[in-house]
């Protein structure tokens, strides 16, 4: 009886709940005069809102999208996009967005895997964070505050004008941008000696759902651990973070070599996996895998690329890999002297070393233009046998033009020596290597779409046989939306752990104990956001029975 009694008032809620969000059906209008009538600035506010009426619209959605899957016109568009360029005007959009219940899409460079910055199945406004892009660096206490719609090239370039042997260890990818990017984790070429872009954060500067603005200090501990790979967009809007900058010796040697399966990839690869997690701190060996067409056979071949970054000289370099890998056969003739640290970006992406400041400035992604892709990522626990290898081998070849690209990158070192619970990041010293794949393709047929998608789960798939699988990892930065989501009202601590467990394991329920404690009404939800435990606002008068 009691039980019964329970669930029909539960069911009572539930309806007053959706009643309450039912009752305003036409926000748009209501949320505009809102931002407008109560700004204390009203011609600055509106300089920074953008309807689908105005000229600004669709460019500014276009610089913004990232994945040309979500640039469809059936893709669902935002109301309004806010570009503030003063801290009051998010004060402002928080406030009038939960009165005339829009639902917010906080979007710093919108390289979010799932479009989950820009795109949402309810109506919603774009806080778009781009005017956030201050650098200021103090080489005396070696940290910077950097606003969360800098990209990371701006960031690196505002370091290495002050000291070329100044470095922030955070992502590869110089458009993407630190709001997105520090709050998922964040990983790149020095993270075998300095560990994530999050686990190099000191303070932040964000507004909660209550319009508060607030530091580390005043935020307390646990909202400070949760932006620091938790992903910020559950929690708070992310003003800007204080980073500690790392020294890096400006004596830096890299190198890259390719290899197809007939100049024995295989056994290359399979070598790699042993000792690129045992190498030197110094030593990043990363291996990025492709399709090309062999020279030796005319017909296509997996190629490995083994790209190394080395903190050192030329000789110790190569004395290292002759006794750890030489197989390998690293000659002094392959390596490449870099002036300082931030070469490496464009060498990584193979472009010249003299257009360094201009590729970390830009806004336009290099090297490719612009696709549709699918992409998630993968933790490896132990060396996948050769026989595996040759699997996954026979999975990319099938995948045609353009082709599938995978990177792999090392643990160990720092990245080892981190505890699991330091940061909501979890994966740390039982992983060997994690992996990044990217299936892509050109075009907006949705049969192409149709037959990428069934080979990047069928690559996922075949990956799956070779890494733990209780639960299957994954990262946080890496959003799948394959692996579960939220429902759309209603939903549950228990749903979210099903997607929730891959990206944060055993930080998973901390994460929602400062979800609950620091938005309980869920202002800040997405597909993929951590829910509060149900003891809140309308649910609250339970209690009384
Ligand atoms: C081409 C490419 C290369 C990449 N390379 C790397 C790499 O080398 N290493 C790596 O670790 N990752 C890499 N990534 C993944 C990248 O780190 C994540 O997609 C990251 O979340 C992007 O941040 P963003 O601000 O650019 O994206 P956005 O799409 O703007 O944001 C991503 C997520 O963060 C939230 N968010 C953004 N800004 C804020 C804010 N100010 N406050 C609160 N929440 C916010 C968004 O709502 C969204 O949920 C790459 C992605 C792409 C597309
Ligand atoms: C956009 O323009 C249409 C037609 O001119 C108008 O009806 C609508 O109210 C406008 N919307 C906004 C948000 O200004
Ligand atoms: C977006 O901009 C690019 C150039 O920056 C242009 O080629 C493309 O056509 C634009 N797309 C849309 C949908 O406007
Ligand atoms: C204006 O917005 C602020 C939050 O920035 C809020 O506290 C205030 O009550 C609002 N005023 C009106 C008249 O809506
Ligand atoms: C640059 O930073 C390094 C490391 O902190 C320091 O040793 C060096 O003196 C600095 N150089 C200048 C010109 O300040
Ligand atoms: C990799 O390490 C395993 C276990 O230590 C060992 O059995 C195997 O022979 C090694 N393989 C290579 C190619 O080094
Ligand atoms: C094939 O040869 C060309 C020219 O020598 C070279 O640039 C390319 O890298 C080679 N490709 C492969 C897969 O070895
Ligand atoms: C190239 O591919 C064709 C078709 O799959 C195959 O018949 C042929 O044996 C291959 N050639 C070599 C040298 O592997
Ligand atoms: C590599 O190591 C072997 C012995 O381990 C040594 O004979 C050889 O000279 C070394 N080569 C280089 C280039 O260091
Ligand atoms: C940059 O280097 C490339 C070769 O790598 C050369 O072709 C080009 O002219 C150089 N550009 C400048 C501006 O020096």
């Amino acid at each position: 009886m009691k039980t019964s009694n329970n669930i029909i008032h539960q069911f009572t809620i539930l309806l007053l709940c959706v009643a309450v969000w039912a009752a305003s059906a036409d926000p748009h209008q209501d949320f505009l005069s809102c931002l407008v009538q109560n700004h204390s600035d009203p011609i600055g506010m509106s300089n920074v809102i953008s309807t689908p009426n105005s000229t600004s619209y669709s460019s500014i959605l276009n610089a913004t999208v990232q994945n040309l899957r979500f640039a469809l016109p059936s893709t669902p568009k935002p109301r309004v996009i806010i570009t503030p360029d003063h801290e009051s005007q998010i004060q402002t959009a928080i406030y009038c967005s939960k009165k005339h219940g829009l639902q917010v899409r906080i979007l710093s460079g919108g390289h979010d895997f799932e479009g989950s910055s820009y795109v949402a199945e309810v109506p919603f406004f774009v806080l778009n964070m781009f005017n956030f892009r201050s650098v200021s660096v103090d080489a005396n206490s070696r940290t910077a505050w950097v606003g969360s719609g800098a990209t990371l090239g701006e960031t690196y370039y505002n370091i290495v004008r002050v000291n070329t042997s100044l470095a922030y260890p955070a992502g590869y990818y110089p458009t993407v941008a630190i709001g997105g990017h520090v709050s998922g984790g964040g990983y790149g070429p020095l993270l075998r000696k300095w560990g994530l872009a999050a686990d190099n954060v000191v303070d932040a500067r964000v507004v909660d759902a209550n319009g508060r603005i607030l530091d580390r200090a005043s935020m307390g501990e646990d909202l400070f651990w949760a932006i620091r790979g938790g992903v910020g967009a559950s929690f708070v809007v992310i003003l800007e973070y204080k980073i500690r900058l790392v020294e890096v010796s400006n004596e830096v040697t890299a190198f890259s070599l390719k290899r197809t399966l007939e100049q024995d990839a295989t056994k290359l690869v399979y070598k790699w996996q042993n000792v690129s997690h045992k190498l030197p701190e110094d030593l990043l060996l990363e291996l990025q895998l492709t399709v090309v067409q062999s020279n030796q056979t005319g017909n296509r071949t997996v190629q490995a690329t083994f790209v190394g970054l080395f903190e050192g000289g030329v000789d110790q370099l190569v004395g290292i890999m002759n006794e750890s890998f030489p197989e390998l056969g690293l000659a002094k003739e392959d390596c490449v002297q870099l002036s300082s640290w931030v070469d490496f970006i464009p060498y990584f992406f193979e472009l010249p070393l003299n257009s360094t400041y201009r590729i970390l400035l830009t806004r336009v992604p290099p090297p490719t233009p612009k696709s549709s892709f699918k992409s998630t990522a993968d933790f490896v626990q132990q060396p996948i046998p050769e026989e595996g290898l040759k699997k996954i081998w026979d999975v990319l070849l099938e995948i045609p033009s353009p082709p599938v690209q995978m990177n792999w990158t090392p643990f160990g070192a720092r990245m080892a020596a981190i505890p699991a619970s330091e940061i909501p990041f979890p994966h740390r010293g039982e992983n060997i290597f994690m992996v990044f794949k990217k299936v892509q393709w050109q075009g907006t047929s949705p049969e192409l779409a149709q037959e990428r998608f069934a080979a990047a789960r069928k690559l996922h798939s075949v990956i799956g046989e070779f890494v733990e699988n209780n639960p299957r990892r994954a990262y946080a930065d890496y959003r799948d939306l394959d692996l579960g989501v939220n429902n759309i009202g209603e939903t549950s601590v228990e749903k979210a752990r099903i997607w929730g467990g891959p990206y944060f394991r055993n930080n998973f329920d901390r994460l929602v104990n400062v979800k609950t404690m620091v938005d309980p009404d869920d202002y800040f939800r997405n597909e993929q956001s951590i829910p509060p435990r149900p003891s809140h606002s309308c649910q609250s008068n339970q209690e009384s029975t």
